[in-house]
């Protein structure tokens, strides 16, 4: 197969659909992979570094949709990319389509064989493709956190894991999903003590095993939270209820009982956050103060971390690309339901339910479904 590996143009990218290890295992199956001039650069890596492994190096991306039968990427396209896109071309990326109608309608006009990462679903409904990045937000929500009780940013001055003599910091994490368990390992790893909460005791009853109990799991309730959150130095909001705003669970009357110079990271901002007190904030501006708590709040917290979330994305997209080179899109959309799960639209028809009922489009069922499988439409 020839695939072809662009640039990212989303303004801060900095993120890339292949790394040149992935681009030597494609090349070493005898597939072709064009890589666009400097694509790797801002996760580190070096046109030099693909083209030993064996990529065509291409100056402008138009040569590259021009040429091959599949694009991965990391965002979804923007409006320069839509000409350069040819009908039954493979593009596998993140595509967020539910979100996006204007992006629906061009792939669908442009006839696209749209997979979106955050589609791709295990039969356990797990969602391989979303958890690396919720693993990195997860450990980087701790460093964020630990930087906002400085005092250069408005904070108390703690440092997380305090010193001899000296009681380390309180973090209370709300969720014990991917984000909340990964903020867990690294908030009791740099020696904070940790508290938790979640709906869900099975969640808790995990995270207390494999951490031998040195960590307080609650059932998430109002005056659970309200007790928990007034005596903790950072709070991290990592909760989420599928296909919903995130719920409101501290209200800044909750928050006016926290220690002045406290924090709070709201990873769950992306669906709406679960501070009242909550809005989006970017990299270049992370923080904001409010009821006198340094708040952080920055929704897409991977992109500052564009090398380790490169290889944390790939590692997880790459068997895929791997599968679709080998064995072609159809054998390997028809051989793999996980993969197959994650097909959003096919020959200029929408063949994902939620994002066909999202905008009222027709959805047709995924062309690649065994009969038993599909759904009476
Ligand atoms: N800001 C970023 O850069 C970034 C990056 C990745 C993920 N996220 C977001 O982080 C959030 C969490 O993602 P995840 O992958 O951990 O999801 P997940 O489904 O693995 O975990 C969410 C957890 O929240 C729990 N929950 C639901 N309602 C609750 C309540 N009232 N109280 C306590 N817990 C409750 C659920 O039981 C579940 O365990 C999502 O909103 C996701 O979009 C943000």
């Amino acid at each position: 197969m020839i695939i072809g590996v662009t640039k990212e143009i989303k303004e801060g990218e900095r993120r890339v659909g292949m790394t040149p290890q992935g681009v030597d295992a494609l090349v070493s199956h005898h597939h072709r992979v064009l890589v666009e001039k400097s694509a790797g650069v801002g996760s580190g890596f070096l046109d030099h570094e693909y083209g030993k492994a064996g990529a065509i190096l291409v100056d402008k991306a138009k040569d590259i949709w021009n040429e091959v039968e599949m694009v991965v990427k990391v965002k979804e396209p923007l409006e320069p990319e839509f000409p350069l896109m040819r009908p039954g071309q493979v593009l596998f990326t993140y595509l967020h389509l539910a979100a996006n109608r204007e992006l629906t309608l061009k792939l669908m006009e442009r006839r696209i064989a749209g997979i979106g990462y955050e589609t791709v679903q295990g039969q356990d409904g797990s969602l391989p493709l979303l958890r690396p990045m919720s693993e990195i937000a997860g450990r980087a929500s701790v460093l964020a956190g630990g930087m906002c009780l400085e005092a250069r940013y408005g904070g108390r001055g703690v440092l997380l894991c305090g010193a001899s003599g000296v009681p380390p910091a309180k973090v209370v994490i709300l969720g014990a999903g991917v984000v909340g368990a990964n903020a867990c390992k690294v908030a009791l790893g740099i020696g904070a003590r940790v508290s938790i909460l979640d709906i869900h005791p099975e969640r808790l009853s995990y995270l207390h095993d494999i951490t031998q109990g040195h960590i307080a799991t609650f059932i998430s309730n109002r005056m659970t939270i309200g007790e928990e959150i007034a005596g903790a130095d950072l709070v991290i909001g990592a909760v989420l209820i599928p296909g919903a705003q995130a719920p409101k669970l501290v209200t800044r009357q909750m928050l006016k009982r926290m220690r002045h110079g406290s924090a709070v990271v709201d990873i769950s901002v992306d669906q709406g956050g679960c501070f009242e007190t909550t809005h989006p904030t970017t990299h270049e501006n992370p923080t904001y103060i409010e009821e006198g708590i340094v708040h952080y709040c920055v929704a897409n917290i991977p992109g500052a971390f564009p090398r380790t979330s490169t290889f944390a994305l790939t590692n997880a997209t790459f068997p895929y690309v791997l599968q679709i080179a080998d064995k072609g899109f159809e054998k390997a959309m028809q051989e793999n339901e996980t993969l197959r799960k994650g097909l959003n639209l096919i020959n200029g028809k929408v063949v994902f339910h939620a994002v066909a009922e999202s905008f009222g489009l027709a959805f047709i069922q995924n062309p690649f479904s065994p009969p038993s499988l599909k759904i009476p439409s």
